[in-house]
């Protein structure tokens, strides 16, 4: 099947009790027993919801996996991920991931004694020498936040390999339509569902998929062992929400695309961090390992622009932390969403206090192109 149709028919959809062709919310956390010791399918919600199962189901058919994981929010899935991990163990990481996975890694894996390089995954030698003998995970995003830096999925997933370590890739921000790790050579995809997902800002989750026998094993006993599954309500609306995920991305690629051409030639504009751009290796990437480039883009005003003023002064785009949703939201990730990041460390990778992020919602281009002409006019 092609995408837009294993969005809407992939996994199980169907409800095999009644033949409802929406998944019923089974909203039980526990089943009868037919009888003592049986090993019912069905035991507890933890383990087991059909609901859940459908939604799970899809996602592992969208990321070209065998297996997919739900749970209640994308920490949660990257937390199960790390936990395939024990004190002694290495993670090579991206220098540039979301600042709550780097405050994950940085500041509760270490006190458990797993140990973590940052480098810039994009730059294979770099990624070649942080690697140790103890290197059991190489963990990237790309794009990546909030960048939007290109790394080689592939030429990543080699290294990872050759030195006996499996590469993850948080495909948060290119959504499974526009990328599928997994063909790459990944071994795990994780995803914050709550992004272009659920795509509508209303509900959290979060993913874990892969395409291996063990890792399934091991990821499900993780998942019920730890309990931060997803809610057969939460289940159901991420399940809505994916049957429309190829005509809302569709969009967001096509909006961001004509807002970073604008925004690229407007002369209050010093630079813009989208991976459409040609001119950058990151476009070089793109263009090989992706479908569509995405609705996230980066941009710096020019030097002694108030980015307090042009984020508080817009009217469409809202100032809101998250993204992939359906409405366009801006927000300053040295205040938002990176500030647990340490500022030397943040501006060591390049994101610098006045970097301003853009998740380009699917409204009409009109629109948000006037909207950002009145903010950058302002100024
Ligand atoms: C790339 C990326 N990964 C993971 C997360 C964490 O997801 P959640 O907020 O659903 O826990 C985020 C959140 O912003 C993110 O941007």
């Amino acid at each position: 099947m092609k995408f837009e149709t294993k969005v809407i028919h992939g996994g199980t959809q169907e409800d095999p009790y009644t033949g409802a062709i929406t998944t019923p919310i089974y909203q039980t956390s526990t089943y009868h027993q037919q009888t003592l010791g049986g090993h019912a399918k069905y035991e507890y919600t933890r383990g087991e919801n059909p609901t859940r199962f459908a939604l799970e189901s899809v996602m592992a058919a969208i990321e070209n996996g065998t297996d997919g994981f739900a749970f209640s929010s994308g920490m949660a899935a990257i937390h199960a991920t790390m936990s395939l991990l024990k004190a002694g163990d290495h993670i090579v990481m991206a220098n540039d991931v979301y600042g709550g996975t780097f405050r994950l890694v940085n500041r509760i894996l270490t006190d458990l004694g797993i140990t973590f390089t940052a480098v810039d995954t994009a730059d294979s030698v770099a990624l070649q020498e942080a690697i140790k003998p103890t290197t059991k995970m190489v963990y990237l995003e790309s794009p990546s936040n909030p960048l939007m830096h290109v790394t080689d999925i592939a030429e990543a997933a080699r290294i990872a390999h050759d030195s006996g370590a499996i590469a993850v890739v948080d495909n948060t921000f290119a959504s499974p339509y526009n990328q599928n790790p997994l063909d790459l050579g990944a071994d795990v995809v994780i995803h914050s569902g709550t992004k272009y997902l659920g795509g509508h800002a209303d509900v959290l989750s979060g993913f874990v998929i892969v395409k291996d026998a063990e890792l399934a094993e091991r990821i499900k006993f993780i998942q019920m062992s730890i309990g931060a599954v997803l809610s057969p309500q939460d289940s159901y609306l991420v399940q809505r929400s994916i049957k429309t995920l190829a005509l809302r991305v569709q969009r967001h690629n096509e909006n961001a695309m004509a807002l970073a051409e604008f925004l690229n030639n407007h002369p209050k504009v010093a630079k813009v961090y989208f991976p459409g751009l040609p001119g950058t290796p990151d476009y070089e990437i793109a263009r090989r390992q992706m479908r569509g480039f995405g609705g996230m883009m980066s941009i710096e005003l020019q030097p002694g622009l108030d980015v307090k003023q042009f984020v508080e002064n817009l009217d469409v785009f809202l100032l809101a932390e998250s993204l992939g949703g359906v409405e366009s939201l801006i927000e300053v990730p040295a205040i938002m969403t990176h500030a647990s990041i340490p500022r030397d460390i943040r501006l060591a990778n390049g994101i610098k206090d006045e970097l301003v992020r853009i998740s380009v919602g699917i409204e009409d281009i009109d629109d948000l192109i006037a909207d950002m002409t009145k903010g950058l006019d302002a100024l």
